[in-house]
């Protein structure tokens, strides 16, 4: 299923106008190390097996284009995309997760760009 889904994301996310030339610039030809690693990084995500090491953090800050308006177009295409190919649960299982890792990403994107200060830790 992760296999599916991962697969039947990008494809559509290749194709698509705003986030296809930022992945196709970045990915270039290491499209298949990329699903594999995105396989990867689901599987530690839902199913705990500790398969993926990355720093996805990093790998979003390197990307100076990737913009707020992004985050949300990734996760309507990842949402149609789980309908698609999970049942009902699991679909509503990975956008939940996509959702919270999504907006700390955009939370560190914004604070490593100095847009919005650092959180405070408590004393
Ligand atoms: C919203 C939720 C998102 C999730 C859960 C997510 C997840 C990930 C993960 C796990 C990686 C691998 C990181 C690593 O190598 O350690 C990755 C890489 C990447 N992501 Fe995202 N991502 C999200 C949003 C986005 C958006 C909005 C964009 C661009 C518009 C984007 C573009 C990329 C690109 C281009 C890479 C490859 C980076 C590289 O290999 O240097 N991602 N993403």
């Amino acid at each position: 299923m992760i296999r599916d889904l991962v697969h039947g994301f990008y494809g559509r996310v290749r194709e698509d106008r705003t986030l296809g030339p930022i992945f196709d610039r970045v990915i270039g030809d290491h499209w298949d190390s990329h699903l594999a690693k995105l396989c990867d990084f689901w599987s530690s995500v839902m199913l705990a097996t500790g398969r993926f090491q990355g720093r996805p953090m990093q790998a979003h800050n390197r990307i100076a284009d990737i913009r707020p308006e992004h985050f949300g177009r990734w996760l309507a295409l990842f949402g149609e995309t789980a309908r698609e190919v999970c049942p009902r649960e699991a679909a509503a299982l990975f956008v939940e997760r996509a959702t919270m890792i999504g907006r700390s990403l955009e939370l560190g994107l914004a604070v490593s760009r100095g847009e919005l200060p650092p959180l405070r830790r408590p004393a």
